[in-house]
């Protein structure tokens, strides 16, 4: 960003993406930075999906804009990254500030380089303490973990919690969530809410005592050979064959007496590892459901399809490509409250503007000076 007299311009950009139903920024968010000395221009429309209207943001003070929302802007906000040609007329140096899927997208970031954008990947935020509340991941997963206990209630034909009625006693749904980190734990806590009867499993033992703590039953491979689990971070590493081999025996007998598995395992920078098999699913009941969270980044369970409920043995398998949108509202209050906590965090009062750190700068920075300068990007 370069220095301006005028106040720092962030724009709020209506997301393209099909699918995407949520909003980078809220009123609140919008309020806060206005408070900064910021001044904020918001393209009509953009938080409709997320049921906030143009008037929301005009009553905060941000201006509405029906053409060229990034016109002028020095900071762009996103969920996902806008395309470079909807970036016309942004200062030089504008920062972009969203998930921008790097890997993935990478044409995109490209482009972003050679306009002269600054792109700021929130999901290469570190895992630090003093950035948790900057972690979008964490923010989506939470909701993500929630919100496939939900669907997966909603598919499945019978209740959750154990009844006793005069017709006689409903008995009370087995749950098995597989993969504890953010998600796994709020998709732990969601299902003992409804009334599941819930055990889980993880490569990380550190997470047995959280899966006890939730009220839950801890399903963990013992005395194998290469159970490291733990990596760089805190997220999990990929298994020895002797462990995956355990695992699979382990997950084979408990699955079949499963109701409900909600799937959430993912290593960072490679596919997600595969879970449960298309013949564990056969020896699951008709009528039980699969929730593959992981479905997106090539999926845990067998057979998963993104944004469809597949049939296999009688399982119905689902996972949606984009959980969180499926909560637009709290997911973008969330999210938009992570961009601002990064941004205010970092507001410098003379500039006007943020400055970033070394230690995060580096992390989320992947374009500037018209070069791509992540190390996770040149590697
Ligand atoms: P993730 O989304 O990368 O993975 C989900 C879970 O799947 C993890 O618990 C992982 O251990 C597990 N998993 C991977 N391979 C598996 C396998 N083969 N079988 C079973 N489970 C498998 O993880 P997430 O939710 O992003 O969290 C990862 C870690 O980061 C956790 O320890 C979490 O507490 C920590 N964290 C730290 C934060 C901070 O300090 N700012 C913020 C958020 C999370």
């Amino acid at each position: 960003m370069e220095a301006t007299s005028q106040a720092t311009k962030i724009a709020v950009l209506k997301e393209r993406a099909m699918g995407e139903h949520r909003v980078a920024a809220t009123p609140e968010t919008v309020k806060k930075f206005i408070a900064l000395g910021a001044s904020v221009a918001v393209e009509s429309g953009a938080g409709a999906s997320a049921s906030i209207a143009d008037n929301d943001y005009r009553a905060v003070g941000a201006e509405i804009l029906a053409q060229s929302p990034a016109q002028g802007a020095d900071i762009i906000l996103g969920i996902q990254g806008p395309d470079a040609a909807l970036l016309a007329g942004a200062n030089p140096g504008a920062w972009i500030v969203a998930s921008l899927d790097p890997f993935m997208q990478r044409e995109r970031v490209d482009a972003y380089a050679a306009a002269g954008f600054e792109a700021l990947a929130m999901e290469f935020m570190p895992r630090i303490t003093r950035a948790q509340s900057m972690d979008i991941l964490s923010s989506q997963s939470n909701l993500a973990g929630y919100k496939a206990v939900i669907v997966a209630a909603d598919l499945y034909g019978r209740a959750f919690p154990m009844m006793m009625t005069a017709a006689g006693t409903v008995s009370a749904a087995k749950v098995f969530v597989m993969g504890v980190g953010v998600a796994g734990l709020q998709a732990i806590a969601t299902a003992r809410r409804l009334g599941g009867q819930v055990s889980a499993t993880d490569v990380r033992s550190a997470t047995k005592e959280q899966i006890q703590s939730l009220g839950a039953k801890p399903i963990f491979v013992e005395n194998v050979a290469g159970i490291e689990g733990e990596g760089a971070g805190g997220y999990a590493t990929e298994m020895s064959p002797e462990y995956q081999a355990a695992q699979a025996e382990l997950v084979s007998s408990h699955i079949a007496k499963q109701d409900i598995v909600i799937t959430t395992a993912l290593i960072p920078g490679r596919a997600a590892p595969r879970l449960v098999t298309d013949a564990q699913i056969a020896t699951m009941k008709p009528g039980s459901v699969i929730f593959d969270l992981a479905v997106s980044q090539g999926g845990n369970v067998e057979g998963s399809v993104a944004d469809q409920v597949v049939e296999k043995h009688g399982v119905k398998i689902v996972g949606y490509s984009n959980t969180a949108t499926h909560l637009a509202a709290d997911a973008s209050a969330l999210f938009s409250r992570n961009l601002f906590n990064f941004l205010s965090a970092f507001w410098d009062k003379e500039a006007g503007k943020p400055v970033l750190d070394e230690e995060i700068g580096n992390a989320v920075r992947l374009t500037q000076g018209g070069k791509v300068v992540n190390e996770r990007l040149l590697g």
